[in-house]
């Protein structure tokens, strides 16, 4: 019997779209640590964007309980702080707002948190300089490149310094060289600020590259790449 309490735990995950009558995820355990990173693998529709956004606390599970810091996520109150001062999101697509400067999108996150307007546009500029942005903080996200958009929204996932940060594909849409930029900046989050980066990817050499890697199939999780995992690929 141990004592420590891991940054997250999730046990006994489920989740079914009721609707199309989808098993997404089944019975879901895991304990991460803070500073950890954490590849999810495993082919389209296996659940890892499901198992992201459970995680997220975007999406309520069927069954089943997430802690963070020993605390149930259902008595965790109010939940868009904590999603605002905890949690840093990166998608495939950068969901960028197009109306708002980079340097607007990026200090958006903390809207929510009781920062002062001043603070927060110091802490975007800060965000855009760690991700080498700083010279495209006045741009419109339409008048940027892809990679530097999926930059921007690395920095917007950043600008809290999130405990979690959670990255579904996040280098899924950029050439070789931008892919390896973003993931070696998330990468960097939890080398510098023990945050638990979780990535979902089907880049075989970044998933090598993190701590652990979390194999997904048909919404079950294992450690080892099941057999039919290898062969879908
Ligand atoms: N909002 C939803 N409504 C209904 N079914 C969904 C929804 N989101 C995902 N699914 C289904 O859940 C399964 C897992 O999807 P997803 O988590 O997106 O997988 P992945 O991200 O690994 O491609 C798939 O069968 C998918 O069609
Ligand atoms: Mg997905």
């Amino acid at each position: 019997m141990t004592d420590h309490t891991p940054l997250l735990r999730v046990r006994g995950l489920c989740k079914r779209f009721e609707g199309v009558g989808v098993q997404a995820l089944t019975d879901i355990g895991l304990d991460a640590e803070a500073g950890q990173t954490i590849a999810l693998v495993g082919p389209s529709g296996c659940g890892k964007s499901t198992l992201l956004n459970l995680l997220g606390m975007l999406e309520a599970p069927t069954a089943g309980t997430l802690f963070f810091k020993g605390t149930d996520y259902r008595d965790i109150r109010p939940p868009h702080q904590f999603r605002a001062s905890s949690l840093g999101f990166v998608f495939q697509f950068h969901h960028l707002v197009p109306t708002m400067t980079l340097a607007e999108n990026v200090a958006s996150p903390l809207v929510a948190t009781s920062c002062a307007a001043q603070a927060r546009r110091t802490r975007a500029m800060l965000a855009l300089e760690q991700v080498g942005l700083s010279h495209r903080a006045r741009f419109l996200p339409a008048n940027v490149s892809g990679g530097e958009r999926q930059r921007a929204a690395i920095a917007r996932a950043i600008v809290n310094r999130p405990a979690i940060i959670l990255a579904d594909e996040p280098t899924g849409n950029l050439d070789s060289a931008n892919g390896k930029l973003v993931f070696d900046l998330l990468v960097a989050q939890a080398r510098q600020h023990q945050a638990l980066v979780i990535v979902a990817t089907h880049n075989m050499a970044m998933a090598a590259a993190t701590d652990r890697q979390l194999h997904l199939l048909d919404g079950r999780l294992s450690d080892a790449p099941p057999y039919a995992t290898l062969a879908a690929w």
